[in-house]
């Protein structure tokens, strides 16, 4: 066959590629889970988030910027996560007069990092929230059955009368996440929230099945788990890639 013969082929082979790959995203998109689909998950979509959250998804960011933009995204997150905290007025001395204003109840303000990768997340909001106090619960995700197994729980007494941030990057099939709050929940807490930078629309439901009481904030609702229950797009192995350990 001549070159000429073969140009007008190629190009309906191109055009034939080209409508299958629109209609691919057309119908992933029309299938795809919205946040909306969920009444407890809140997405924290301001512009710095999501550009920060893009490097993190890069397969080519080191582990010490992939630790400060897990750091940053946490504060900005947090922010949005403190907005109805309770404040108690108080007087205070300007240079020219005697005002009332406002401190945030911070001493009852617990943030519960999910071991390991939730540590990332605490010290981006203790710098907001200083006088917050910081319990621990250690899960990790066995391999196989990809349920969590518990290792560790300490938090504050007093629970009952905590607000409780939970933290960890990731909410893949939700088992981690709901185990910890049943955890929390065991101990008598009772105000919740759950704050992660990825989440995937399969543990999205299982918590709010699970936990329907409990807001989840996301910096991003992905598309959905992988056969090993990873989250695609996802950003890898939140953990390994925030401690170099693989
Ligand atoms: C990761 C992640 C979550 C969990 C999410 O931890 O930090 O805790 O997996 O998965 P799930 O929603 O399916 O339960 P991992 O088990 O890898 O432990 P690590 O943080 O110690 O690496
Ligand atoms: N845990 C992670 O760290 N990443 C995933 O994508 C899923 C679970």
């Amino acid at each position: 066959m001549t070159q000429h013969h073969r140009q007008p082929r190629l190009r309906r082979w191109r055009a034939r590629a080209t409508f299958a790959r629109h209609l691919f995203t057309f119908v992933n998109d029309a299938v795809m889970a919205s946040p909306h689909d969920f009444p407890t998950l809140s997405i924290v979509d301001h512009p710095l988030v999501r550009h920060k959250l893009t490097i993190l998804r890069d397969r080519a960011t080191p582990t010490k910027q992939f630790k400060e933009l897990v750091d940053e995204i946490a504060m900005l997150m947090a922010y949005e996560a403190t907005r109805d905290l309770a404040l108690e007025s108080t007087g205070v001395e300007t240079p020219l007069e005697h005002t009332t204003g406002w401190t945030v109840r911070g001493k009852k303000l617990t943030l519960v990092p999910i071991l390991r990768a939730g540590l990332g997340m605490v010290e981006g909001i203790l710098r907001l929230m200083p006088s917050a106090r910081v319990g621990h619960i250690g899960l990790y995700r066995d391999h196989d059955t990809l349920e969590p197994v518990d290792y560790y729980f300490k938090v504050p007494g007093d629970v009952s009368e905590r607000d409780f941030l939970l933290l960890d990057p990731m909410l893949a099939t939700g088992g981690s996440a709901a185990a910890a709050v049943s955890s929390l929940k065991r101990v008598g807490a009772t105000r919740i929230r759950f704050l992660c930078l990825v989440a995937a629309p399969e543990g999205v439901a299982r918590f709010a099945r699970e936990h329907p009481d409990v807001p989840i904030l996301a910096a991003s609702l992905d598309r959905e788990l992988n056969e090993h229950g990873y989250i695609l797009p996802g950003l890898g192995d939140a953990g390994d890639r925030l401690f170099g350990t693989r």
